[in-house]
């Protein structure tokens, strides 16, 4: 067995861990990241090849993490000369009296107009008129924010992982699970099937695979997961298009009735409108219950939004997809970037990142991680998301 020495060990190499490993090769630190499939797979919870920036948020602190994300992805677009957002823009929209997992309209207002973000608010009439939808009830508002839009997340991934491939002091390994953590001293040593490693840093972002690493650590995180469903319509307008939107409901029955969607874009079915639930009828208990087929009646849901409240789509879905989603128990689904808790000797020099919808912060999150490896700090506001304390449970 080979035996190689790291500053930093990355767990996990998703978009996030590379985002990681990339900035910490930036810093010249010698990093590794394990990744235990392969790099830019379909098996995460960025899974579906889109996803939504957005800044609208109803907690100020998240429309700033946002905000502070943008540079991030402006110098990643430039660093791998690769369009990653296609700015379509953000329309939330809804009942206003419905507060959500995802939030509130006017709670959204009211953190957009804190931090001085543009937008413009709607009424149902105009969201109909402007954005193609259709039999919106009369009570619903909306809004729109520029900014937002559909982020080319396969291209991302790749950009990121030939970004790390360029460092030359970092290393990738695929197909490396991590099979044991052991410490000696300060050090940490990390056995793959391949080899043993060792490292002064622990980075763990397995997503939704987060248990199967830190219970080697003796704690465990209290997440649920989900099967999270997507399709795609066809277009019978061709010269429709939709922005990045998100619509709040109440849920009536299994129905949670919440919907979001993204604009056609070329990377992802060109002549095709994904839609998706944002709701899930039975979670899972652990990830390996994945699935790659959606629920039915979560599509069966969809198809009914589709053709009662959208325009130039044919309501039966062609393609789909599922992603798999590890959420925080708590009712926004927050993200927790955090230490190890302190009974795990060494805590200070175990970083983590788990659960919440983060792809949007991709890079950005990649320089927090970078930071708290290497500095055990960050300029960035992160209290908020310090949340070890409320989810890590020990095992032992
Ligand atoms: C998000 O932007 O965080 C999000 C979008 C759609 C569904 C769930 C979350």
């Amino acid at each position: 067995m080979k035996t190689e020495n790291f500053d930093a060990i990355v767990i996990g190499g998703g978009p996030i861990g590379l985002a990681s490993a990339y900035h910490l090769g930036k810093r010249k630190a010698k990093t590794l990241v394990l990744e235990q499939f392969t790099f830019v797979n379909q098996l995460g919870s960025s899974a579906g090849v889109s996803r939504q920036f957005r800044i609208p948020y109803p907690d100020e602190y998240m429309v700033q993490m946002a905000l502070d994300s943008e540079p991030y992805w402006v110098e990643l677009e430039k660093e791998s000369e690769t369009k990653l957002i296609d700015k379509v823009g953000t329309l939330w929209f809804g009942d206003p009296t419905v507060q959500s997992t995802e939030g509130n309209i006017a709670e959204a207002e009211e953190a957009l107009k804190a931090l001085n973000v543009p937008y413009t608010s709607l009424t149902a009439k105009e969201i109909e008129e402007k954005y193609h939808f259709k039999n919106i009830p009369e009570n619903y508002t909306g809004l729109f924010q520029a900014d937002g839009g559909s982020i080319n997340f396969k291209a991302t991934n790749e950009a990121l992982l030939n970004l790390c491939k360029k460092e030359e002091t970092v290393s990738l390994e695929e197909n490396a699970p991590v099979i044991a953590i052991d410490q000696s001293g300060e050090l940490f040593e990390v056995t793959t099937p391949n080899g043993k490693y060792i490292s002064k840093k622990l980075v763990i972002i397995p997503g939704p695979y987060i248990n199967s690493v830190i219970n080697l650590l003796h704690f465990k995180i209290d997440a649920t997961y989900w099967n999270m469903s997507s399709a795609y319509f066809k277009k019978n307008d061709p010269n429709i298009q939709y922005p990045t939107w998100f619509v709040f409901q109440n849920n009536i029955g299994e129905n949670g009735n919440q919907f979001y969607g993204f604009p056609s874009v070329d990377w992802d079915h060109p002549e095709y409108i994904r839609v998706a639930p944002d709701f899930v009828i039975n979670p899972l208990d652990e990830p390996s219950e994945r699935k790659l087929i959606p629920n039915a009646q979560e599509l069966g849901y969809t198809s009914d939004w589709v053709k009662d409240h959208m325009t130039g789509l044919d309501p039966t879905p062609e393609y789909t997809s599922t992603c798999l989603i590890s959420l925080s128990t708590i009712p926004n689904k927050e993200l927790l970037i955090d230490f190890a808790p302190s009974y795990v000797p060494n805590h200070k020099n175990i970083v983590l990142y788990a659960t919440g919808w983060a792809a949007k912060f991709t890079p950005f999150l990649g320089k927090i991680m970078s930071d708290l490896a290497l500095d055990g700090k960050t300029n960035f506001d992160i209290t908020p998301f310090q949340l070890g304390h409320q989810f890590f449970k020990s095992t032992k």
